[in-house]
């Protein structure tokens, strides 16, 4: 069974460490918005939504504690700086800032339940793109565990199960944290699906050996022009299915969306220690003083992008259209 993203119990915010999954299910207990904080950028809890909702737990645990709310807030906005659903989430909580602890929990809480609502939405409209016998190629983890429950990319995957749909999954192993390799073969094993690993430079020869029907991946932030920004390695995938044309699609909530930016070009990409390429997982591969580069995402121009699957529909180009018509629509209910 998938456990838990994250949860609230007396008092603390629990967040599972996906650092140790899937060898050990372990969580991590937060209890200030310095510990959530921390969490975040040290990735036991990760995920562009998860660590939205992560993020709305630590403004209500800042509350509690009595912290400076606008300090508490500035730090988290900081752990990571690619997902905009962090953003999101804390503009979200500044409504009741001015309020009780209790309005800020709540408001976390419901941030949480409705993130579930919102990916079972994703994975019924992104269900109708996909035929019975597919075999889909998704990149790191856009699964149950990146979100509250069920997932984006993962989620279309299981709600074309839930409706009887056989579908075979090829999972990226997805260098250098293997976020696909680890945590998305085992999410999709737990839930019984057909599921492949291989390493992100097979990718190219698995499309042209035509053996991908599809491929699927979430977004961490999407450019007015659907310019998309998801893990590093995902524009190569992109190129590599067009050229075999084969549909690419992402699935995102309408929260990962950032009208603010115009094209990709001006989405902030993290870039992380080079010791995650150089020692993954604390095994030396690579000696102390190789250089490396560790760009964790990259973005997909718009034009890659057969369609995105949000809550509240699938979207197709031109972008700059569907998706303000989308947020136009959002707003206003
Ligand atoms: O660095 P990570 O593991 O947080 O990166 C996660 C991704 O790139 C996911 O695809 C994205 O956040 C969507 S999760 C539903």
């Amino acid at each position: 069974m998938v456990p838990d993203t994250l949860r609230w119990d007396d008092g603390s915010l629990i967040l599972l460490d996906q650092r140790k999954m899937p060898w050990e299910t372990c969580f991590v207990t937060c209890r200030s918005s310095e510990d959530v904080a921390r969490s975040i950028s040290s990735m036991v809890g990760r995920g562009a939504p998860a660590i939205g909702i992560a993020a709305a737990y630590g403004m209500a645990l800042a509350s509690f504690g009595g912290e400076d709310i606008e300090a508490a807030r500035e730090m988290l906005l900081a752990s990571r700086p690619t997902a905009v659903n962090l953003r999101w989430a804390l503009e979200v909580m500044d409504s009741v800032k001015e309020g009780s602890p209790e309005n800020m929990l709540a408001l976390a809480r419901n941030l949480h339940k409705e993130d579930i609502e919102i990916n079972r939405a994703i994975g019924d409209n992104g269900e109708a793109l996909i035929a019975d016998g597919s075999t889909l190629l998704t990149h790191c983890n856009a699964g149950a565990i990146a979100t509250a429950g069920w997932g984006t990319a993962l989620g279309v995957m299981r709600s074309c199960k839930e409706r009887g749909k056989r579908i075979k999954v090829y999972a990226d192993e997805t260098r250098p944290r293997l976020q696909g390799g680890l945590l998305t073969s085992w999410e999709l094993m737990e839930d019984g699906f057909d599921v492949t690993v291989i390493t992100d430079g097979m990718a190219a020869w698995l499309m042209k050996s035509g053996k991908v029907d599809g491929v699927i991946v979430g977004a961490d932030r999407i450019a007015a022009n659907g310019d998309t920004a998801n893990k590093i390695g995902t524009y190569g995938l992109s190129i590599v299915a067009k050229a075999h044309g084969v549909p690419f699609y992402v699935a995102a909530p309408t929260s990962t969306f950032d009208l603010s930016i115009r094209s990709g070009y001006d989405i902030p990409i993290e870039e992380r220690d080079g010791d995650e390429v150089r020692s993954p997982y604390g095994k030396e591969l690579l000696s102390k003083d190789i250089k490396v580069w560790n760009p964790a995402f990259d973005v997909t121009p718009g034009e890659n992008v057969t369609a995105i699957v949000t809550e509240v529909g699938v979207l197709r180009p031109p972008y700059d259209s569907s998706i303000a018509t989308v947020l136009r629509d959002v707003k206003a209910r």
